[in-house]
């Protein structure tokens, strides 16, 4: 497999070691894109473009293709290649290949937006098992590790051969800082340090890892490498968009930028704690660097389903140590770093004192109090800036969208009550959308009639925009008959339920029909109109509403004033008196 050296028995130096490249270019693309397109094509997954990606660079150099059988079952059992190159994680390909395609033939590998990536030749098809994989690999069949219960979805065979790349996947974000191996070693050869340290993670860089990647890098005296990992992440991360705002911030303005740089990896990482910090080392070896940090719970998959973490703290630390010489990263391990307020700075737990009084926060809380809050994290434990772009993540509650979903039967005063209520909201500060039924139907919904299928289109139309308006925070009121209970609750579960307050407006049929405001009822009892609601449709009244406003006993203004009250008591709106109102 490839030319490239495959066991080294010495520390190599930075920017060190061949590095595999199957990419095609200049005419040899053109003729290789022209030839993909008569070829079977095979989707890829999301995590498989990643692994591709990497692969087509050399960032998983030397392998050079997506493992054949024997290399598979080599790295399952020993973390080694066939040939004894130390490789702890299995970089397959599991796809169902188009019909009538054999061993010898070429298919095409497309992106799931049908982007041509590039060709392989089928030179090994094998049978896997998810259960070795996921014992061998990470240690573990319970379902709670997130690669363990994702395995279970892929196809159940394995495809091999060699790979040409004709194009990679294409990365619109943040362009400056994705690099290839070659690219970020010719960065570190420019530097001309003589160690490389790099660091990896999937979070936000708080101040503890601040410490850690400044003390490895001066400890070693070379330059630092912060490579976080952009492609497939734990779910649940912070997006890598937020992330990356707060690195380029970070190193800006608290790193020395004579030594750093700021990289993204489009890795898909397995969350394999010990084996993925192996493979993490090799990676970073691949992108010139001799030194590789590892922390506490590196690559952690959290606890599985009897509360017990997967891996102990501190093995991945340990495995990379026996892996160190040969694939020459040398690792840099830290204990956990916790804050010492009397001194304001940071220490390893195991160098404190018992007297010492210490600060930590655990991810769980950063989750669930701050950043799930909209609450700024405090300074000690991360720098302003960073603390500023998490905040914004999730606002407050108060400043959260949410739906106002009106139903009733048509002159129940609904678009009356939706009116008043857009003005109160309008009136403590907030964005506004009032979508009224019978003004969507004059554009969003012009056209669709009133059999079941159209009405229920219409609500779904509405739905959509509500539930966009929400998700940007904006608040949305929807004025509209909503004659079906089932359709009603689709659009309660689009705006993701716990935003989505259901008013029934319980005005009686016989009500409804002596205001009879646009003459309908009239018409209907006279044969000219039909299928209205309550006279010759069904009307559903709600179950459970939040709320069921009467307009015989209560005005208009006064039923908008209840809902202000209920959004109040819930926390989506916050009460006049309140001085968050003015912070
Ligand atoms: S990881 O999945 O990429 O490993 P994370 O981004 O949280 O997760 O960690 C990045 C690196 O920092 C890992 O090497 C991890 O062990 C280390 N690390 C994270 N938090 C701490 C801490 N409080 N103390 C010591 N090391 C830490």
């Amino acid at each position: 497999m490839g030319s490239a050296p495959r066991t080294s028995t010495k520390l190599i130096p930075p920017y060190g070691g061949e590095l595999v490249d199957i990419r095609v270019t200049g005419e040899a693309r053109d003729e290789l894109i022209r030839r993909a397109n008569s070829l079977p094509a095979v989707q890829l997954s999301a995590r498989s473009v990643c692994d591709l990606e990497l692969l087509a660079t050399g960032a998983f150099s030397p392998l050079d293709r997506f493992m054949e059988e024997r290399d598979y079952l080599r790295v399952l059992e020993e973390m080694r290649l066939a040939d004894g190159t130390p490789f702890p994680i299995p970089i397959t390909l599991p796809v169902m290949l188009p019909e009538g395609v054999r061993i010898g033939a070429e298919i095409a590998l497309r992106s799931p937006g049908n982007m041509l990536l590039g060709v392989m030749r089928v030179d090994d098809v094998f049978e896997w098992d998810a259960t070795l994989e996921a014992r061998s690999v990470y240690g573990t069949t319970d379902a709670r590790h997130p690669l363990v219960a994702e395995m279970t979805s892929w196809a159940r065979w394995n495809v091999s051969g060699p790979l040409r790349v004709a194009q990679l996947p294409k990365h619109y974000d943040f362009p400056e800082l994705r690099k290839t191996p070659a690219e970020v070693r010719a960065v570190l050869d420019a530097l001309g340090y003589a160690n490389v340290v790099a660091f990896q993670t999937r979070n936000p860089i708080h101040r503890a890892h601040e410490e850690l990647t400044k003390r490895a890098a001066a400890g070693v005296g070379g330059a630092l490498l912060i490579q976080p990992a952009v492609g497939l992440t734990k779910p649940g991360d912070v997006d890598h968009y937020t992330r990356t705002r707060t690195y380029k911030v970070l190193i800006e303005r608290y790193y020395d930028r004579s030594r750093t740089i700021l990289s993204l990896l489009p890795l898909a990482m397995r969350m394999a704690g010990p084996r993925e910090a192996v493979w993490h080392a090799i990676i970073r070896r691949n992108f010139g660097a001799n030194h590789f940090i590892v922390g506490r719970d590196h690559a952690s998959p959290g606890k599985d389903s009897t509360g017990r973490p997967f891996y102990g703290p501190y093995d991945a630390q340990e495995l990379l140590g026996k892996f160190e010489q040969e694939i020459g990263v040398k690792v840099i391990p830290f204990r956990e770093l916790v804050y010492l307020p009397d001194e304001d700075r940071y220490e390893e737990r195991d160098h404190v004192g018992a007297a010492t009084r210490t600060f930590s926060l655990s991810g769980t809380r950063v989750r669930a109090e701050y950043l799930g809050n909209g609450k700024q994290l405090p300074a000690w434990f991360t720098r302003p800036e960073t603390a500023v772009i998490l905040s914004k993540i999730a606002p407050p509650m108060h400043q959260r969208g949410f739906c106002v979903w009106f139903t009733g039967l048509s002159g129940a005063g609904k678009s009356t009550i939706a009116e008043i209520l857009a003005v109160f909201l309008m009136e403590r500060g907030r964005q506004v959308t009032l979508l009224d039924g019978d003004i969507v139907r004059t554009l969003l919904s012009k056209g669709l009639g009133f059999g079941r299928e159209d009405r229920d289109m219409n609500i779904r139309r509405i739905g959509f925009v509500a539930s966009e308006i929400v998700r940007h925070h904006g608040a949305v009121i929807c004025a509209a008959v909503s004659p079906y209970r089932s359709t009603r609750n689709e659009v309660r579960a689009m705006t993701g339920g716990d935003r989505f307050v259901e008013v029934f407006v319980d005005t009686p049929l016989e009500i409804c029909e002596q205001r009879d405001t646009k003459g309908m009822y009239r018409r209907a009892r006279q044969g000219e109109l039909r299928g209205l609601t309550g006279v010759d449709d069904p009307y559903e009244a709600p179950v459970n509403p939040e709320l069921r406003l009467t307009t015989t006993d209560c005005t208009a203004e006064a039923n908008a004033h209840r809902i202000v009250r209920y959004l109040v008591d819930r926390g989506f709106l916050l009460d006049p008196a309140d001085s968050r109102n003015y912070t």
